[in-house]
């Protein structure tokens, strides 16, 4: 049977290696994983890390010509089962509930009609700010499942709501939604 893939966005938060994690447990579960990183997560990881995890291509470039095809921001997907986001910074939940799409993933986004999972990490005045919670409000309306955040210690030193769900929580929202089962 054919294995259902997942493309795997990860911004430009220190939580950035944790969706390199939630790659690892997709990628034991089975599935193909394309992974997109903005050109803030590679301040934070790097395409060979992600790819020696994904044992496939990674993408972080609008304009960087694949053979074969120049619009990889359409055809990455195409035929993808599920879109997850993770961790998502205010920056890309911003960007996505307003339609802008300047980089690789936030253009995907866009041409995106499969099942969207966006896990949110950010500092706590961040995530309280209204400009935030409107625009998660918006995501929500359009169909966006949100995957936390949680509350707990952050990069900043504090602790309090912002912080990522764990990758294993994250990966149990995937295979449901890719069930069928929310
Ligand atoms: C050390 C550091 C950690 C950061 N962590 C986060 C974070 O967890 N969440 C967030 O929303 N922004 C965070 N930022 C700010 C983002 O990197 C910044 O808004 C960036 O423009 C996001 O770009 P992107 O959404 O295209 O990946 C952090 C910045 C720095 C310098």
């Amino acid at each position: 049977m054919k294995s259902k893939i997942i493309l795997l966005g990860i911004t430009g938060s220190a939580a950035a290696f944790k969706g390199v994690m939630l790659a690892s447990l997709l990628r034991k579960e089975g599935f193909e994983i394309d992974g997109v990183l903005t050109p803030s997560a590679l301040q934070f990881i790097s395409e060979t890390q992600l790819a020696c995890v994904t044992g496939r291509p990674v993408y972080s470039s609008l304009f960087t010509m694949q053979p074969g095809d120049p619009v990889p921001h359409i055809t990455l997907t195409d035929s993808i089962d599920l879109f997850a986001v993770v961790p998502a910074t205010a920056d890309f939940i911003g960007k996505s509930a307003n339609g802008l799409a300047d980089d690789l993933l936030s253009s995907a986004f866009l041409a995106c009609s499969a099942p969207v999972i966006m896990a949110p990490s950010m500092n706590t005045r961040m995530w309280n700010n209204s400009a935030t919670a409107a625009n998660i409000e918006i995501l929500e309306s359009r169909g966006v499942i949100f995957a936390g955040p949680v509350m707990g210690p952050l990069t900043c030193g504090t602790e309090g709501m912002g912080r990522l769900m764990e990758p294993s929580s994250i990966l149990k929202l995937c295979l449901d939604v890719l069930s069928g089962r929310c």
